[in-house]
């Protein structure tokens, strides 16, 4: 998130509890070999995490699978007359208020495909035995079908999981939600199924909500999101459209009065269209900053992350937000050590670093969070060479990001005054690439918009001189 400070690694990767929040009903029918049984004995393993508990018997059931095998005659028919029995048993759950969900995997699966779906209306989810790992964010959206939200144990919040709340307003800078879940599912994370489907708030609410901050002094608003430019809010009444996007929203925010800064985190990569990325270009109130997770530079490993682009979608859409927009400052995301992760994998991203320059980063060791398909993957990077990788990743990160914060020398950027900071006369603001800087001056000030030229630049932190009381482009 924006304001946290930059370059972080994650704690101790092993630091999650593992204890079902809220446990179902699993019943696993095995047909076949033995490297079925086998199969079985993974499924009941990650879906163990995400709250389910292996059972003796379908009747009751919160979860049938059957996992079956191709090599008998006859084994498709067979399974179908399981399916029909298996429907009366979903139907006498259904009547008692319960929910069953049924799943088709092995052979058949594979051989069968949809047919499956058509034929049998009782089965929720065909998997194959390549997509084992794929079971909980299956199943995440089979629940999401049947409106139910999993409970996991995904209970200790790790520093990536958090996100900033809308908060009682403090000083001229707020965050305000306007958009929460996601729908995804990287491999590697449990915003999916902690926090569900992806939801945007309407536009007028986020208007009168913005209103008031502004009535109470706001003059930088923070849009929050944990996939923020997949927002498609409702439309304000009298508009045609049924939903906006988020340039449109930025676009209309950027009217009110006194509200003089905009920002938004966190983006995906895939949701970067081309209506936000002129709103770069034409709205002045929207900083020229952006976070844009890359997470990994290898194609490999950003397909096993599921991120949905490669290396090469990501530096062309880099190209086409910086053509834009050439002063703006981009922050990003990485995560080393993901499952499979060789040093040549690794080395991409070190690569892809140097080749688009970030101004500041986050990076963090990968974390096997139960119940993510990630934290099933064969592969896992042992500590030692992850701490290894972070170590290299977050020299260059830093030297990047020192880099920018000099590069700054000599400029002079508006600042959005928050408070004091240390020392006889010194106020503390916010420049517009998000660094904290630090200056002489009055009181008076706080809460408004000043410039400073810049004349020293830390790692993480600028200080200057006040040029003038009020004003500055961004
Ligand atoms: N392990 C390591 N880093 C993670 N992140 C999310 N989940 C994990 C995990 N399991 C990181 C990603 C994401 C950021 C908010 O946290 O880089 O973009
Ligand atoms: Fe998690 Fe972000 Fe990926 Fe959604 S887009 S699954 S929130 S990392």
């Amino acid at each position: 998130m924006g304001h946290k400070t930059s370059v972080e690694a994650s704690k101790d990767s092993q630091s999650y509890k593992s204890k079902p929040a809220n446990t179902k009903k699993l019943f696993i029918k095995t047909y076949g070999c033995q490297m079925n049984v086998y199969d079985s004995e993974r499924m009941a393993d990650v879906l163990a995490p995400v709250g389910y508990a292996p059972v003796d018997t379908p009747d009751g059931a919160d979860l049938v699978v059957l996992n079956t095998c191709h090599i008998r005659e006859k084994a498709a028919e067979k399974v179908y007359s399981e399916l029909g029995r298996i429907r009366k048993l979903k139907e006498k759950s259904e009547a008692a208020g319960r929910t069953m969900k049924v799943a088709v995997a092995g052979c058949v699966a594979q051989a069968e495909g949809e047919e499956i779906l058509r034929r049998a209306p009782v089965v929720d989810l065909v998997l194959g035995p390549q997509s084992y790992h794929k079971l909980p964010e299956m199943i995440a959206k089979v629940s999401r079908q049947f409106e139910e939200r999993l409970e996991t144990d995904f209970d200790t919040e790790e520093k990536f999981d958090l996100m900033p709340r809308t908060r009682a307003v403090d000083g001229p800078t707020a965050f305000l939600t306007i958009q929460e879940g996601c729908d995804k599912f990287c491999t590697f994370c449990v915003v999916p199924y902690t926090r569900g489907a992806e939801f945007s708030r309407p536009v007028d609410q986020i208007v009168a909500e913005a209103r008031a901050l502004v009535a109470q002094g706001v003059r930088e608003i923070t849009l929050l999101g944990q996939n923020v430019n997949a927002f498609h809010g409702a439309a304000p009444k009298l508009e045609d459209d049924e939903n906006w996007g988020l340039g449109q929203l930025i676009s209309h925010l950027s009217k009110i009065g006194g509200l003089d800064r905009l920002r938004y985190t966190t983006s995906h990569p895939r949701d970067m269209d081309d209506e936000l990325i002129a709103v770069h270009k034409d709205e002045p109130t929207l900083m020229p900053y952006l976070h844009l997770p890359l997470q990994a530079g290898s194609d490999r490993i950003l397909k096993a992350m599921n991120r949905g682009h490669t290396y090469a979608e990501f530096k062309d859409l880099v190209v086409k937000i910086r053509a834009a927009k050439p002063e703006l400052a981009l922050s990003s995301d990485f995560i080393v050590g993901f499952p499979g992760e060789s040093e040549l994998d690794f080395k991409r991203t070190l690569e892809a670093v140097e080749e688009i320059g970030f101004a500041s980063s986050f990076s963090f060791k990968y974390s096997p969070r139960p119940g993510t398909p990630g934290a099933a993957l064969p592969g896992q990077v042992p500590e030692d060479v992850k701490s290894e990788r972070l170590a290299r990743l977050q020299k260059l990160l830093t030297r990047q990001q020192i880099a920018f914060n000099k590069s700054l020398i000599g400029k002079t950027l508006s600042v959005l005054v928050e408070g004091t900071s240390r020392g006889e006369n010194e106020l503390f603001g916010r420049a517009p690439y998000l660094q904290g800087t630090h200056f002489k001056g009055d009181t008076s000030l706080i809460g408004q918009i000043t410039l400073v030229k810049i004349t020293d630049a830390g790692q993480n932190s600028l200080r200057g001189e006040l040029v003038t009381k009020e004003g500055g482009d961004g």
